[in-house]
């Protein structure tokens, strides 16, 4: 595969952390290269190369679009993606779970969880949510009488595990982003649960934090057009660590089934 990337763009990946195994080295250019700032790119700027370098579809040998991906193209995509260096680290993809993808004919899924990254279970099985902070969910989404073969489908923000569940830096969220959204309008589902900061925060693109955001319905705006309404909610692992917030999640569950 040849990379177009010019020096700057190189330096700025360079500077948002990410490893590209196939990336070549390139001495700085002193007549065309406008010097960086040394400084990391806040979220916002990380948000958008990294969103224009996967819609140019340089992270994937098979030069898909993300935009323009059908579900087993997206699939490819993902499992081929080497614009972080978690493709190095990773046991296996773990794309998502649950209910059938909706085909051009069929109504979307009722319910699509995007959670924050695979842990140790997830990595090993290649299956979302399936370790201890799953089972939790698993049983809360039964209380309302879903379950995940039926009516869920289940992701996450990143679908690879960070080496020892570390939390996902922005560069990575930032490169997993286009991925997310083309697998949301795809899924089309009827309500998304954002389960946790970190899906909160990629998702909704704000620097608000889940405790003032969870509990309180926001729309999705997605690039087919479309709006899903959303549900930002705690996280099951961070309700294992403090069961006292699980009342605030049983009244967010409470709002979901009533949509
Ligand atoms: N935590 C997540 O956010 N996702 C998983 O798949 C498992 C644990």
């Amino acid at each position: 595969m040849s990379l177009q990337l010019d020096v700057r763009r190189k330096t700025l990946l360079k500077h948002m952390g990410l490893t590209l195994a196939f990336l070549p080295t390139v001495a700085p250019d002193p007549i065309s290269d406008t010097p960086m700032a040394t400084a990391t790119p806040d979220l916002h700027t990380q948000l958008n190369v990294a969103k224009n370098e996967v819609k140019s579809g340089w992270v994937s040998d098979l030069h898909i679009d993300p935009g323009q991906a059908n579900w087993i193209q997206l699939q490819k995509a993902v499992s081929t993606c080497q614009a972080c260096g978690l493709c190095q680290s990773r046991r296996q993809t773990v794309f998502g779970m649950g209910a059938e993808p909706p085909s051009p004919e069929q109504p979307g899924v009722d319910l699509m969880i995007v959670g924050e990254a695979p842990g140790a279970d997830e990595d090993r099985l290649g299956k979302p949510f399936v370790g201890v902070s799953g089972r939790l969910m698993d049983r809360m989404f039964e209380a309302i009488g879903m379950s995940r073969e039926r009516d869920l489908y289940i992701t996450n923000i990143l679908f690879w595990r960070p080496p020892g569940n570390r939390t996902p830096t922005l560069a990575e969220q930032a490169m997993c982003l286009a991925f997310t959204r083309r697998h949301i309008e795809l899924a089309r589902p009827k309500v998304l649960v954002l389960a946790g900061g970190v899906a909160v925060k990629a998702v909704l693109d704000t620097a608000e934090g889940i405790t003032r955001l969870r509990g309180k319905w926001t729309s999705v705006r997605l690039d087919d057009g479309s709006e899903v309404p959303a549900m930002p909610t705690f996280h099951p692992a961070f309700l294992l660590r403090t069961p006292a917030s699980k009342r605030q999640s049983w009244s967010d569950l409470l709002a979901i089934d009533k949509r």
